[in-house]
């Protein structure tokens, strides 16, 4: 099963990341049509975000679980089962061989998408050295893109910088999901480093995350049109 978008529509990714359900559900109504994707991470997962994940699917919403599964092998296995089962499209899994393995023999033929967390981006080589791991965050983003591959991974996440080598790396197959997507003129935020959505799309990215810049907004519908525009063009 392939989970490549066909529509520049399809490629925009929205997180929710909002306190409270009210507020996401809200979000939904104003972005219908401009967006393919929303993702629920960890924010709204404390806040009743999992039964509305259910919900956006029941009501045909692709839905993006963001919960960075990491456990043993059983547990990730049974986990991805019954996430299988919420009707979720995206799932992250923390990129370790072992655990993506664990997470492929939980899909049993499903139709969800399982993503490895390469390196978080908030973590540089310093961050990486202090974790143990003898290489640099870019060496460790490129081993597990290739690990994630060989365990039958549907994609991964990582930086719009690294999806040009780490398409070049994984070949066309593998989908390639990138936060840090900024329209020009907006502000970064938080992000270090970021992309414009048209650089994004000819570095080799496929879903394009891109948060604050659209839920910040005064006009949601039309900012969420104006990135996916932007994604057109490019493509
Ligand atoms: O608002 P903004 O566009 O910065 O949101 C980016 C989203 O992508 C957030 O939900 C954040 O948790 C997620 N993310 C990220 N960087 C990663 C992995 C996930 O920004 N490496």
């Amino acid at each position: 099963m392939s989970f490549k978008p066909a529509t520049a529509t399809d490629r925009l990714v929205l997180p929710l990341d909002v306190p409270t359900v009210e507020e996401a559900r809200a979000i939904v109504a104003e972005t219908q049509g401009a967006v393919g994707v929303y993702k629920i991470g960890m924010q709204l997962q404390f806040a009743g975000g999992l039964p509305f994940a259910e919900e956006l699917a029941r009501a045909g919403q692709k839905v993006f679980l963001d919960v960075k599964l990491f456990d043993i092998d059983n547990t990730v296995e049974q986990a991805v089962r019954n996430i299988a089962k919420m009707g979720m499209t995206f799932v992250t899994i923390h990129a370790y061989p072992k655990t993506m393995r664990a997470a492929v023999a939980g899909l049993d033929g499903a139709d969800l998408c399982l993503l490895g967390v390469t390196v978080l981006t908030s973590m540089d080589d310093e961050d990486v050295k202090a974790a143990g791991y003898a290489e640099t965050a870019s060496d460790l983003v490129k081993s597990r893109a290739v690990a994630a591959r060989a365990a039958g991974m549907g994609g991964i996440v990582c930086s719009p910088r690294e999806a040009s080598e780490l398409r070049t790396l994984a070949g066309p197959d593998l989908v390639l999901v990138t936060p840090g997507v900024r329209p020009a003129g907006s502000s970064a935020d938080d992000q270090k480093r970021v992309m414009t959505p048209g650089d994004a799309i000819h570095a080799g990215s496929d879903y394009l995350v891109c948060g604050r810049p659209i839920t910040g907004a005064p006009d949601r519908h039309a900012a969420a049109k104006r990135v996916m525009e932007e994604i057109a063009a490019a493509l």
